[in-house]
């Protein structure tokens, strides 16, 4: 990844060389931090962050979660965000702020630690590749299990939790696929390593409700409000993996991911293995908003 010219550390923006963390970090030990992934999007009318107040709106119930007091407020974070975006130029297109305890001592006991808070803004482009964007991605299920809701704060973006999808991205790529499809502690489909997972039925979706171990990601509460808008039946329920292979379609969401067609699990075909027709519509319905071109949910969009 390029680095980009400024990142925003606790209030000020400083160059990318210099955003330096101590050591005894308390979140780089043991992964107490909070963070967001968040897309910017080139419109018409200007560099637009997308779905901008649910974003931080999640990172501050991720961080009530953890039990940790971000010193910014909801506003100052969006003016935060909006700051480092431009600091940062016309070819950025993805904002990742990340609140976290800092300290110079060792031991557990988060109390009293200092919350940091740092925004850096680069440009990614397609996170799973243009190819898999137009052709579909592979996917293999991972032999490591999405923790329970009893195990992790599932629902939180937490940075200790990823340590399962760094696990599972790992095995995948080594075994030559694109992603990881996750089980939970159920036998049932959770989500990918950064992704939520959809299938096409009969002409209706069926996604994974949020208790069965998944993030409630924003890209998918996008795909089911647009899908119902467009008279599509959404059906959130636990559903097994032998499903999703015998599915009309499966495709994932997320931030990063945006909507990309699965066209493989483990080494099964889905369907003829091309993108289907629905999963097609919606990825276009979403890029047609996400770039301002559909005024409907012209709400969704922070122009800068
Ligand atoms: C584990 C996990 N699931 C799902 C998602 C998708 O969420 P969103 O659409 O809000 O990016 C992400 C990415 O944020 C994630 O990390």
């Amino acid at each position: 990844m390029e680095p980009t010219t400024k990142i925003w550390m606790d209030g000020e923006l400083v160059d990318w060389a210099d955003a330096k963390v101590h050591v005894m970090s308390h979140a780089l030990h043991y992964g107490t931090g909070v963070f967001e992934g968040i897309r910017v999007y080139h419109t018409d009318e200007g560099q637009a962050i997308f779905r901008h107040r649910d974003h931080i709106k999640r990172l501050l119930d991720s961080a009530k979660v953890l039990g940790m007091d971000v010193p910014y407020t909801l506003d100052e974070l969006i003016d935060a965000n909006r700051e480092t975006v431009r600091a940062n130029g016309a070819n950025v297109d993805y904002l990742r702020p990340i609140a976290y305890l800092g300290g110079q001592r060792v031991g557990l006991n988060p109390i009293g630690v200092d919350v940091k808070v740092n925004i850096i803004c680069v440009h990614m482009g397609s996170y799973l590749g243009e190819d898999m964007q137009a052709n579909g991605a592979t996917l293999i299920t991972s032999s490591w299990e999405k923790p329970s809701n009893r195990a992790a704060a599932l629902s939180a973006k937490i940075c200790g939790n990823y340590v399962n999808s760094v696990l599972a991205k790992q095995e995948a790529i080594r075994a030559g696929a694109d992603e990881a499809l996750m089980i939970n502690s159920n036998g049932n489909v959770a989500e990918g390593s950064g992704e939520n997972v959809f299938l096409v039925r009969d002409g209706a979706l069926h996604t994974p409700m949020v208790s069965d171990a998944v993030l409630e990601g924003i890209t998918r509460n996008s795909v089911i409000e647009l899908a119902r808008d467009e008279g599509i039946e959404v059906v959130q329920r636990s559903m097994t993996r032998t499903e999703l292979y015998v599915a009309d379609e499966v495709f994932m969401t997320g931030t990063a991911a945006e909507v990309t067609p699965i066209r493989m699990i483990d080494n099964r075909l889905i369907a003829d293995g091309k993108p289907g027709p629905v999963t097609k519509r919606l990825q276009a319905l979403f890029a047609n908003v996400a770039s301002g071109r559909n005024q409907r949910y012209r709400r969704w969009l922070d122009v800068l």
